[in-house]
């Protein structure tokens, strides 16, 4: 194996940093610089008289840097005539017309709208037959060295640390090959394929080596889901079980992230450690819990020399000694927990995260689609409407897409069976004779007809009211928005229009609320949940001067990607054991969206189980810290516009 670069770091908290990293405010900043080095890159090559090869990924990353590349061939004249390309990976078992393959998802993509020449695009065949892929394979490097060598490389990162499919247990030394896909992968795609059971189970890859023997590398990554292989990758060492770490024996690679994928490498996670701050209370806060949960230490048995043997010295001159500045943030911890989500009436509210008055409050959850609401907020949901206040659920997508067939032909029976016994067939019945029809005319991997959607949404709709009332809360209070983005669109391509901002908008008018919650902050910008975030986002600078802003609070929760840390928490609800209890039951209601296989075959991996889990790790977090024990916490996020 190659010994690491010796990477010089350009600035003192880029010490830890083996990878050079750029870290962009968003994505379209980071695109934007990617697609000038492409640019720069062709035009270059063309005044030389070469051709400029670039390795190319699928996935949501590199969406936006496609469509991006599309637009400066639209409107700045940039010609892509001389590139030839050769694509990182390809499902294996699907042709090149699966809505799937990456073959099409290139072509969707990027390739229809630009003017490589077709004899240029090289996309691994998922078709070979078994016993050819080796040979095949070779042919694939081949054609790479015949070009040139790829010039630049551009790469996505998957949450196992995994470039193209190289999964963990890649070597640095491996080549093009078929490799199986890792069962989070896997998880990953599940979406995509209408349910995990239909994943390919096998890809063809290019290898660690066939990468690193690219001229250049950039390595792009957004969103929170990413941070810990990221850090893995810029900080840890290299190894077979994070791929994504031999990139630092590469002499020209960059990783260009946006602040969320960014989060966990050390000089943003602990800037202390790696140079000096300004103890803001917010930076000296994060830095006494990671002192804490370093030493597995409470809180307020920290000594001045844990402060000063960690790096922390200049902090405790500032603010110490520690036993006040131990009382001091234990209090901040402590003033974040409430039972009161919706505030505490007539209680001084000094400490407390929400304001006592009004109460009761109106307040307006945003789902992105049925079942966020519960898994990221179901105990605090039926809290506040316990205490009395006014709550409105908004289901901004209908969700339609993540529900198997199977869940629609169900539904579709059981209106046939009952227009049976009426012996007569109504509009509804023929309806769903007709999606019946259309269900079994669908080949495996086809998309859905409006009529199917439909139906699917209609069983989502009834999943989200049974699961409202589990909560306690009337099923009158769900608001279905169906935002036309989703129903036009597929994952990875949405795109918000005015029509999703206005019914946002109006929902919004309709509920004048005090509280907002909503999620998808820092996800990747083309997932779901960011994607409508967006629109919350979106609609809140449209309603800027309404009356009703001015008391109007947003708090963010989190979904089952990351649960927020203690540091970063500013209102932890506690929930009882019976109250978890029955948020499990809530969530139990979203029957489509349970693993189509039999109970036992995933271990802990429904999402049920995954939303116990955090909430219990939040709890027990605090617990460590020296606050109080509680089963279980359900935590949020003040957030304001910038
Ligand atoms: C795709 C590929 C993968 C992806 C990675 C991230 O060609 O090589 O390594 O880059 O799985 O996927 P997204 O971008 O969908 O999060």
């Amino acid at each position: 194996m190659k010994p690491a670069a010796q990477r010089v770091p350009t600035a003192e908290n880029e010490q830890r940093e083996r990878i050079r990293t750029v870290i962009h405010a968003g994505a379209d900043d980071a695109v934007s610089v990617v697609a000038t080095e492409i640019a720069e890159l062709v035009r270059k090559n063309v005044k030389s008289g070469k051709p400029t090869v670039l390795g190319l990924p699928t996935g949501s990353t590199p969406v936006r840097l496609y469509r991006e590349l599309i637009r400066r061939h639209r409107t700045e004249g940039l010609s892509l005539k001389t590139v030839i390309t050769f694509n990182l990976d390809e499902y294996y078992g699907l042709p090149r017309t699966h809505s799937e393959s990456y073959w099409r998802f290139m072509h969707e993509q990027l390739f229809d709208h630009v003017d490589i020449p077709a004899a240029n695009i090289h996309v691994p065949d998922g078709t070979v037959p078994r016993a050819d892929v080796f040979a095949w394979s070779q042919s694939y490097e081949q054609a790479i060295r015949e070009a040139g060598g790829i010039d630049l490389q551009i790469l996505g990162i998957g949450r196992t640390g995994h470039i193209g499919f190289n999964e963990p247990g890649s070597g640095r030394d491996s080549r093009t090959r078929l490799v199986t896909l890792d069962a989070v992968t896997r998880r990953d795609a599940a979406r995509d394929f209408l349910g995990e059971a239909n994943v390919p189970r096998h890809a063809i890859t290019m290898g660690v080596g066939t990468i690193l023997d690219a001229r250049r590398i950039v390595l792009l990554a957004w969103g929170e889901a990413k941070a810990r292989a990221i850090a893995e990758a810029v900080e840890g060492t290299q190894r077979d079980s994070l791929p994504a770490s031999f990139l630092q024996g590469h002499p020209a690679v960059e990783f260009h992230l946006d602040r969320a994928a960014a989060a966990q490498l050390t000089r943003a996670s602990r800037p202390w450690l790696v140079g000096a701050v300004a103890w803001e209370p917010t930076v000296t806060r994060r830095s006494v819990v990671w002192l804490s949960q370093h030493l597995n230490k409470p809180v307020l048995k920290l000594i001045d020399e844990d402060y000063s043997e960690h790096g922390m010295a200049d902090l405790l001159t500032e603010q110490g000694p520690a036993y006040g500045l131990n009382i001091r943030i234990f209090n901040e911890l402590q003033h974040t927990i409430t039972g009161w989500p919706g505030g505490k009436p007539n209680a001084d509210d000094t400490h407390r995260p929400e304001r006592a008055a009004p109460h009761p409050k109106r307040v307006l959850v945003f789902s992105p689609e049925p079942s966020d609401d519960v898994l990221g907020m179901g105990g605090t949901l039926r809290r506040l409407v316990d205490q009395g206040h006014d709550v409105i659920v908004a289901y901004q997508t209908s969700g339609n897409l993540g529900v198997p067939d199977e869940e629609a032909a169900t539904a579709a029976d059981l209106v046939l069976e009952i227009s049976r016994a009426d012996n007569k067939l109504s509009a509804s019945a023929a309806f769903a004779q007709e999606v019946r029809r259309q269900l079994s005319a669908k080949g495996q991997f086809d998309g859905d007809t409006p009529d199917i959607r439909r139906l699917k949404g209609i069983v989502r709709r009834g999943e989200a009211r049974a699961s409202l009332q589990a909560c306690g809360i009337d099923a009158k209070r769900a608001r279905f928005l169906d935002l036309p983005f989703y129903e036009k669109g597929r994952y990875r391509q949405f795109r918000i229009g005015d029509a999703d901002i206005a019914s946002v908008v109006e929902v919004m008018r309709e509920v004048r609320p005090h509280q907002i919650f909503a999620t998808g902050a820092s996800g990747d910008p083309s997932s779901l949940s960011a994607v409508c975030f967006d629109t919350v986002c979106r609609a809140l600078s449209a309603t800027a001067s309404d009356p009703w802003r001015a008391g109007c609070r947003v708090w963010l929760y989190r979904g089952l990607e990351r649960h927020w840390e203690p540091a970063e928490i500013e209102m932890a609800v506690p929930l009882s054991p019976v109250e978890l209890d029955q948020k499990i039951q809530s969530i139990y209601h979203h029957k489509s969206q349970r693993s189509q296989q039999p109970t036992g075959a995933r271990g802990a991996d429904e999402s049920w189980q995954r939303a116990e889990h955090h909430n219990q790790e939040i709890a027990q977090a605090y617990d460590k810290l020296g606050l109080a024990q509680y089963e279980a916490m359900e935590a949020f996020q003040r957030w304001t516009q910038a």
